[in-house]
């Protein structure tokens, strides 16, 4: 099997007219993991539900491809389906629904018509990821997230990742939230996804998780796009320094100034 390769090149977003994400470029290589840290409101989420489709963010230049498909072109579902995945920041509840159920549904919809999971298997392998990530065997008939508490909520997007198997996941601020032996939960699963058949973009605000997972690279986003990237040691000079030193090395100016001399 070839290597799985998400290549975003030159990526321009904008929501309503605003230009949010500003020429970000990255590679992600099966058997990687990245991380991007950046203050608030730079645009990292943004980029995340752009790569998965949402239908309110234009991409307005720059080009991505995932294993050498125009990733841009593709439908949402396709998306999916050809194994992208993107935990988010705030994971929606959907009444209704079960997260067996759901679950069910995508990996079949990711197998396709004709090859479905066989019950047995499905609940076997359920049990299974839900055991490694100390979930309670109710929360399989539960709807998906409603009434999950907000750690909950993240341990189930772990669940989600497990159990469908992408080739490349995005996970947004998986470590908000969490408490420290749920974090240490997380990180385990995340771990024991990592193969050359998987990689992974984790996007956090705190070094923190990073001790639990390592990181192949660290990229430091602001004002929409990566302004240096390095090893783990780059996250740890951010805990200790915040933005404020690597702005003044890199000459970066705050956001207000240079609209105002715009
Ligand atoms: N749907 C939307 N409508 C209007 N503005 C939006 C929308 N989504 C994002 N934005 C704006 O885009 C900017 C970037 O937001 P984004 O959520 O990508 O930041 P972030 O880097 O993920 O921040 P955080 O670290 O706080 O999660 C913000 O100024 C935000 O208000
Ligand atoms: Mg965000």
């Amino acid at each position: 099997m070839a290597q799985p390769t998400l290549k975003i090149e030159d990526l321009h977003v904008s929501i309503e007219g605003k230009e949010i994400v500003k020429g970000f470029s990255l590679e992600i290589k099966g058997g990687e993991i990245h991380a991007v840290m950046g203050p608030n409101g730079t645009g990292k989420s943004t980029l995340a539900s752009a790569l998965m489709g949402h239908p309110k963010y234009e991409i307005t230049g720059g080009k991505v491809t995932f294993d050498g498909q125009d990733l841009l072109e593709m439908e949402v579902d396709e998306r999916a389906r050809a194994g992208l995945f993107l935990a988010m920041q705030y994971p929606s509840e959907i009444s209704g629904v079960t997260n067996a159920d759901f679950l069910r549904t995508a990996i079949n919809a990711r197998r396709g018509e004709g090859n479905e999971i066989p019950v047995m298997q499905f609940i076997k392998k359920l049990d299974e990821k839900m055991k490694l990530l100390d979930i309670d065997e109710e929360f399989a008939n539960r709807y998906l997230n409603e009434g999950f508490s907000g750690g909950e909520k993240k341990r189930n997007e772990i669940l989600q990742l497990m159990m469908l198997e992408p080739k490349i996941a995005i996970l947004d601020e998986i470590d908000s939230g969490l408490d420290i032996d749920a974090l240490k939960i997380v990180a385990k699963g995340v771990n024991a996804m990592r193969s050359p058949e998987f990689g992974c973009l984790i996007i956090t605000h705190y070094q923190r998780l990073l001790n639990y997972i390592k990181p192949d690279k660290v990229h430091v986003m602001m004002q929409g796009r990566i302004v240096k990237s390095g090893g783990p040691e780059l996250a740890e000079r951010l805990e200790a320094e915040g933005y404020d030193g690597l702005k003044k090395e890199l000459g970066i100016e705050d956001d207000e100034v240079v609209e105002q001399e715009a």
